[in-house]
């Protein structure tokens, strides 16, 4: 590693990154590092920091040069016209404005599909969509667990360009109906039932009752011809949407748009696993999410890569699952959640060890901060101390990748996303929107806008503004806590809004409340949540029974069945609380932090509470704690 010593000329230019160059720090400190082989580092895409440095430096300095090579790598029945970025950042300077590739006129499915492979597959649903009326612009919400089908129909409706949304099929039929109520699709996509473990789930009743209709869907597909032709779109028109939690009730319709989002994601699956044609890549994620619309079906695809698609539970029939599916199809990259990692962790070694797991090459881990011990095992057990972790932080609004590392670049250390990608900017500021340098910790912000950005909210562009780009003026706002150390590596905290990240999933506070006091015996909720050794949090429920009402145990079980039923089982409190009454200011604002400090039991951090409209509550709830 002695070439990372070398600071390479005009790095100065982008301050925060100049301690990534790693001068003297490393050479102090390199306990804290977890160098990658040369071995693994001479072959990778990228090599070392310099050479990161040189295109980072380059991804900012000249953002339309670097991304309009990258994008000339695409098919564009049309070249974008002459700006490749036309963006307002600055809600000062009037409303929030993102648009990469204007005027390009290009289709998503057409590069992941024709483009790479001779047969195209995905054209027997696409024909169906078309035959049935469905249109471009259409939306069209796919509600269907992890079959093949599920990503194939996704570039169906690319090709086509309907815009899909898929909604995790966790999701119950109460969830399921009200993004049907906000988005209007022309069809619903569903299957008639699933196994999750040895449960058969009926996922076309749930349909049903989401949609209080029984049309017959039947197998509509085979009698279709295979060949569907390919829609042309404007960069700029909508390829998704996908619900989301926010900090208040309605889930939120991420809207993300073709060209950008294509670049975007094709090139942070590249180089964060640095992909190789000869990759065999496994993310566990679902496409209900995020992750498996960017890193299950459009990154991969996209580079022409082998996916394994894997219906099951990583760990059914048992811990040893995913290290047999690994062997079993020589798998060289595995990207998963932290939750699994602490789950398999917790399940012991020779669940693994039994297996050869020679195959991998690189992992990867996201949703939520990977602590560093799992991040060890995950790295020393599972990789057998030879393979990069790129813990990529990254949310739905971001499209793909942030900050990531580029494996075979630069040392990792456990626990930390490391640094940025190309053509991200993120800063740190404090509570007033000033901008912290070198070390420090704050709110995660982004400076400036990425192709990936989601373009807006479906139907609500003030509550985008209001949300990410209002709190500080200037910025995108993540949501998100972080700390940045010495070397300009980033870490992050976890999220500084009301909500929780229970297994990588996101769960706002007040869609759980909501469900809870839509129960007609609960007058007042209040959901916070509590560290969790495998799932990171654990939602925790504080509940004010309607007056008169007696506590019981029957009573719990209610309340939990009820948020099952709306949201969906993973949304399930983990703990009931009763509470007499809840810890409000004068003013009525309900002062989660006691609340939180209670959850946790530490309670004698539970700070100034004379300023509580009524101090006594802490105590009440304090004695109810473990009843
Ligand atoms: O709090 C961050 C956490 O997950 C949030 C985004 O959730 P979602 O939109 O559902 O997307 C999840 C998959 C990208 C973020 O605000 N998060 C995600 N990845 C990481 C993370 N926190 C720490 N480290 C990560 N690698």
């Amino acid at each position: 590693m002695e070439s990372m010593k070398i600071l390479p000329s005009g790095a100065g230019c982008i301050p925060h990154l100049n301690a990534v160059i790693l001068g003297e720090s490393l050479a102090t400190e390199e306990n804290d590092f977890v160098l990658p082989s040369e071995e693994f580092a001479s072959q990778a895409n990228v090599q070392s920091p310099e050479q990161y440095l040189k295109m980072y430096k380059r991804s900012i300095e000249d953002p339309a040069g670097f991304w309009s090579d990258i994008a000339s790598e695409f098919y564009w029945k049309q070249k974008w016209g002459d700006q490749v970025c036309n963006e307002n950042f600055d809600v000062r300077k009037g409303n929030i404005n993102i648009e990469w590739f204007k005027g390009g006129i290009t289709n998503i499915c057409y590069n992941c599909l024709d483009r790479n492979v001779e047969a195209g597959l995905g054209d027997k649903v696409a024909n169906y969509l078309k035959d049935i009326g469905v249109k471009k612009g259409d939306a069209v919400i796919i509600y269907l667990p992890m079959l093949m089908e599920l990503p194939i129909t996704m570039l169906a409706c690319a090709r086509i360009g309907a815009v899909h949304s898929v909604v995790f099929a966790g999701f119950s039929s109460e969830s399921l109906s009200q993004r049907i109520i906000d988005c209007k699709p022309k069809v619903v996509i569903t299957c008639n039932a699933v196994k999750r473990g040895s449960k058969v789930i009926y996922l076309k009743d749930i349909v049903d009752t989401a949609i209080n209709d029984s049309t017959q869907n039947g197998d509509v597909i085979p009698q279709y011809p295979t060949t569907c032709p390919v829609e042309w779109l404007d960069a700029e028109d909508p390829l998704f949407l996908l619900y989301t939690s926010g900090s208040t009730g309605k889930p939120k319709g991420v809207v993300h748009t073709t060209g950008g989002y294509m670049v975007y994601t094709a090139t942070t699956f590249k180089y964060a696993f640095d992909y190789k044609p000869s990759d065999i890549y496994w993310c566990t994620a679902d496409c209900g999410w995020i992750t498996g619309h960017s890193y299950v079906t459009y990154g991969p695809i996209l580079n022409g890569a082998t996916v394994v698609l894997y219906e099951g539970a990583p760990n059914y029939p048992d811990a040893g699952r995913s290290w047999n599916i690994v062997d079993k199809y020589k798998v060289s990259i595995f990207y998963t959640a932290p939750t699994l990692v602490r789950s398999l962790m917790r399940d012991g070694d020779e669940h693994v060890t039994r297996y050869s797991r020679k195959s991998l090459r690189v992992l990867g881990s996201v949703g939520e901060p990977i602590n560093p011990s799992a991040w060890r095992w995950f790295y020393n057990v599972i990789g057998d101390s030879r393979c990069p972790i790129s813990d990529t932080w990254w949310q739905t609004e971001t499209g793909g990748f942030m900050i990531t590392p580029l494996p075979g670049a630069w040392p990792q250390k456990p626990g930390s996303a490391t640094c940025p990608f190309f053509g991200v900017q993120p800063v740190i500021v404090d509570e007033n929107g000033i901008e912290i340098e070198g070390e420090c910790s704050g709110y995660l912000c982004v400076k400036s806008s990425w192709p990936g950005a989601f373009r807006t909210l479906y139907g609500d562009h003030e509550r985008y503004e209001t949300t990410y780009f209002k709190p500080f003026a200037g910025y995108y706002f993540s949501g998100d806590g972080c700390s940045r150390d010495k070397d300009g590596y980033y870490w992050l905290t976890g999220r500084v809004d009301d909500v929780i990240n229970v297994s990588g999933h996101r769960i706002g506070t007040a869609e759980v409340e909501s469900a809870l006091v839509s129960h007609p015996k609960c007058a007042e909720a209040a959901v916070v949540g509590v560290e969790h050794e495998v799932k990171g949090q654990s939602i925790y429920a504080f509940v004010t029974l309607v007056g008169g009402v007696p506590y019981s145990e029957e009573l719990r079980k209610d309340l939990v069945l009820t948020v099952r039923k709306q949201i969906g089982a993973f949304a399930a409190p983990d703990k009931i609380h009763w509470a007499p009454g809840l810890p409000k200011t004068r003013s009525g604002k309900i002062m989660r932090r006691i609340l939180r400090k209670i959850a946790s039991r530490q309670l004698d951090e539970l700070g100034d509470t004379s300023t509580l409209a009524e101090p006594n509550v802490v105590n009440q709830l304090i004695e109810l704690a473990d009843s």
